[in-house]
């Protein structure tokens, strides 16, 4: 009988008995002539030619390259994962506490590679061991929906460099990140760990961040490719789509950091699309990220994901992590059967070979375990503070000036989430939480609120769980309701309230509704009593958004005389805070992603996350469980192309977010009446307030109506400036091609653009448009041929624009 794993992590049902390999692949290397001729002196890696490596290179090795040694993290019980081959247990990691490895073939001068997690800040252990006087510690960065507010790509550039520091100095060469799929739907459980609901903005921040990173001279691995954009059942998950929205929507992206940063590994993704694993998928894999898109690097699948180990070879999925036993037998058999050819063997294996020649680990890096902690801290802290999103600032109710004294409340204000959990989780050695921020930027934090709060919160955390799985988020501890007399006190004597509300939400589970998009009943009358009590003595008060996602926010905002999007902002999160809400920092984020009214707006709703489908025997729910499906209805109209066609008002739109100051935009001016190649928009934008600041211009463009459906408008290209002082200018310039300008017609299989008069839009959000200007396309733009591919199984419903 073979070990049965749970069914998830089931690969190769008919795998051969393991000694007739051996002897299978012992028979292969002997009849290999290369073999023979150089067994005295074996070539090496980086001084012989990969041909001759390949030659040099028996079967086994060949699998073994392929296929990784497997996955052995604490806190899963044993026999959970499945095991890697014989003896790869027993290697000692290099990096504790690291994702994934690839096999050595010391023979030939192959090193092991290490992987490691994750989008926030390298995911590793902190303590080996027994040792704790000695500890890891990696910075905790801002989450990527934080950064993506930032709309600027030199801040994550810079972000992605330090970030990189750390995968280099503590022995990694490649880094698991950026995550990049598309924002589809709030209750997402890793929107956090992704950028934005928009592909140009989502392959932007991740280019920039891939560009940082690897100037460190080590790998990335974007991902999920593609379609990873929920986790309820994420393995079993058949997602339906048609090929325009899945084209110019979940794959642009994608498109885009390949086209701006070729990363050096690609992360295919859990899911299927349109009936195919995509770790199975040739299409996907080589005929469009390859060919279509030129993409050099390396192809990896997520944990476990896929099935069927011997067509992800041959679709182009180079290694399979963290690899099984199960997949080297597999991949054998697949051999011997012919259903993989040794040619296809030696692309994959090439590829993983081109890979280890590029590592740190080849060249030899001296690593120190020790980086930059302080610098990179401050990084974060700057990262953080500057994407922050001011959404509402009711009378200059912010900045609130230093010195005054603060009552703080909500649990999340003494402790704060810097991030979310999973893989995308950090193991930091602190959280500066707000209390703590605000105290060291001289504010007075009122004592009996936090006391109060130190003293719940210890009793609460007592009653949680000792240990929880890695999949699961401890629960959430319910909002204190302020004792009135406690509560009136503060109204009469501080200066200020602030309220911080917090989400936290990772892998392995999508977000609710009820009690987590939606607040809580606590944290309803939390801040009516608040409101009630400072409001009645003339002060205002001050909400934070401690939240890796979006939230309902248009039932109780007017309650609140600013409301402050910190997103979860990394291990510095207090201070950055602190920094925004002083003025020291003027705030500048803007949403990448909506915010809408009601989560009832957001279009299918109620059809998220899919059904499961019937099944004979299938276990389990959430995450792995039965079969399931998926139609991705809104088509193309996904966030703001959503509410901008349909005249669905969001809470906060797109694009949306105050400073302490105004700007005015100047008249937009086109380089030529009609785009020919290309055409340049430019505008001057001057601080027209009294406090400096830096405004992010987003451009859209309208299409005329040709062919194809299109929305009202869609962002095209997005700018930031400097810090301007009152009365300061800049002008911004946006470059437009025919190219940006493209909608994929599936009946002609070409990305295409319409003759006609487009109207390009400079706006402070998606719907704040202050100048716009007018061009012609004359005649019809062939941008880019392209393939029939990934066509759906069923016809998908689609959202039509009346
Ligand atoms: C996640 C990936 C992660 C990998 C390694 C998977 O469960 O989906 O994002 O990189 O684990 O930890």
């Amino acid at each position: 009988m073979p070990t049965q794993y749970p069914r998830f992590l089931r690969l190769s049902p008919a795998a051969p008995p393991a000694l007739r390999l051996l002897a299978l692949a012992a028979l292969l290397a002997a009849a290999s002539p290369a073999r023979a001729q150089t067994a005295a002196s074996p070539p090496q890696l980086g001084k012989a030619s990969l041909k001759e490596i390949l030659a040099a290179l028996t079967t086994e090795e060949k699998v073994k390259l392929v296929v990784g040694m497997g996955f052995y993290p604490s806190g899963f019980p044993a026999g959970m994962l499945p095991p890697g081959d014989p003896g790869d247990r027993e290697v000692p990691e290099k990096v504790p506490g690291a994702a994934g490895r690839t096999h050595a073939i010391a023979r030939l001068g192959i090193p092991s590679l290490t992987l490691s997690d994750g989008p926030a800040g390298v995911r590793i252990d902190a303590i080996r061991g027994k040792d704790s006087t000695k500890t890891y510690y990696a910075t905790a960065f801002p989450v990527a929906t934080l950064l993506a507010s930032s709309w600027d790509t030199t801040l994550v550039r810079r972000v992605g460099g330090a970030f990189g520091s750390e995968v280099r100095d503590f022995g990694i060469d490649v880094l698991l990140a950026p995550g990049m799929n598309i924002h589809r739907n709030p209750l997402g459980g890793r929107n956090f760990e992704y950028y934005s609901e928009d592909p140009v903005v989502a392959g932007s921040m991740a280019a920039a961040f891939v560009n940082g990173v690897e100037g460190n001279g080590v790998g990335t691995s974007i991902k999920h490719f593609a379609l990873n954009n929920q986790e309820f059942n994420r393995m079993q998950l058949n997602s339906h789509i048609n090929e325009r929205a899945l084209r110019e929507i979940y794959l642009k992206g994608f498109q885009l950091a390949v086209r701006k940063s070729q990363p050096w590994t690609v992360m295919s993704s859990y899911n299927k699309i349109n009936g195919t694993y995509t770790s199975e998928s040739h299409d996907l894999l080589t005929t469009l990220l390859r060919q279509e898109w030129g993409f050099k690097g390396l192809v990896m699948t997520d944990w476990y994901g896929g099935h069927d180990a011997a067509a992800q070879l041959k679709a182009g999925n180079d290694l399979l992590e963290p690899g099984t036993h199960a997949q080297t037998e597999a991949i054998l058999a697949a051999l011997k059967s012919g259903q993989l050819t040794p040619a296809q063997l030696d692309v994959n294996v090439t590829r993983v070979l081109e890979l280890v020649l590029k590592s740190p680990t080849f060249k030899g890096y001296k690593y120190s375990s020790q980086p930059a902690l302080k610098a990179n801290a401050a990084v974060a802290r700057q990262a953080a503070a500057e994407s922050m999103v001011l959404l509402r600032n009711e009378a200059g109710t912010l900045p609130i000036a230093a010195g005054h004294q603060v009552a703080l409340f909500g649990n999340t204000s003494y402790n704060l989430i810097a991030g979310g959990t999973g893989s995308g989780d950090v193991n930091r050695a602190y959280t500066i939480s707000l209390a703590q921020g605000l105290s060291a930027a001289g504010y007075t934090v009122a004592s009996a609120p936090s006391q109060a709060y130190a003293q719940y919160l210890q009793s609460e955390k007592a009653k949680l769980p000792k240990k929880r799985s890695f999949f699961e988020p401890l629960p959430v501890i319910a909002e204190m309701m302020p004792d009135a007399a406690m509560l009136a006190q503060q109204a009469q004597t501080t200066d200020v309230a602030i309220i911080t509300l917090g989400r936290s939400a990772g892998e392995g589970g999508d977000r609710k509704v009820t009690d987590d998009f939606d607040l809580t009943s606590a944290e309803q009358a939390l801040i009516k009593q608040v409101a009630a009590a400072f409001h009645g003595k003339g002060k205002k008060v001050v909400v934070v958004l401690n939240t890796g996602g979006v939230m309902e926010v248009a039932s109780w905002r007017s309650q609140a005389d600013a409301i402050l999007l910190g997103w979860q902002p990394g291990q510095e999160g207090g201070h950055a805070l602190a920094d925004v809400l002083s003025g020291q920092v003027a705030p500048s984020g803007k949403l990448a992603t909506t915010f809408p009214v009601a989560y009832t707006d957001v279009p299918y709703a109620t059809e998220f996350p899919g059904k499961e489908l019937a099944s004979p025997g299938g276990a389990g729910g959430g995450l792995m469980g039965k079969p399931s499906e998926n139609a991705y209805n809104e088509g193309i109209y996904v966030g703001y192309r959503y509410y901008t066609t349909f005249k669905v008002k969001p809470a906060y739109e797109f694009g949306y977010g105050l400073g302490y100051t105004t700007f005015a935009y100047g008249k937009l001016q086109l380089s030529a009446p009609s785009l020919t190649g290309k055409i340049t928009a430019s505008l001057k934008v001057t601080n027209s307030g009294r406090v400096a600041g830096k405004e992010v211009v987003q451009l859209y463009v309208h299409a005329p109506k040709g062919a194809l459906a299109k929305p009202e408008s869609e962002l095209r290209a997005f700018a930031k400036t400097n810090l301007l002082a009152p009365g300061q200018s800049q002008t911004l310039t946006f470059t437009l091609t025919a190219a940006d300008l493209a909608s994929y017609n599936t009946a002609a299989e070409a990305w295409q653009t319409d003759a006609g008069t487009y109207t390009a839009r400079a706006g402070a959000s998606s719907l704040d448009i202050r100048q716009s200007a007018t061009f012609t396309v004359p005649k019809l733009v062939v941008v880019q041929k392209s393939y029939k591919l990934l066509a759906p199984q069923q016809v998908v419903k689609e959202l039509i624009v009346k």
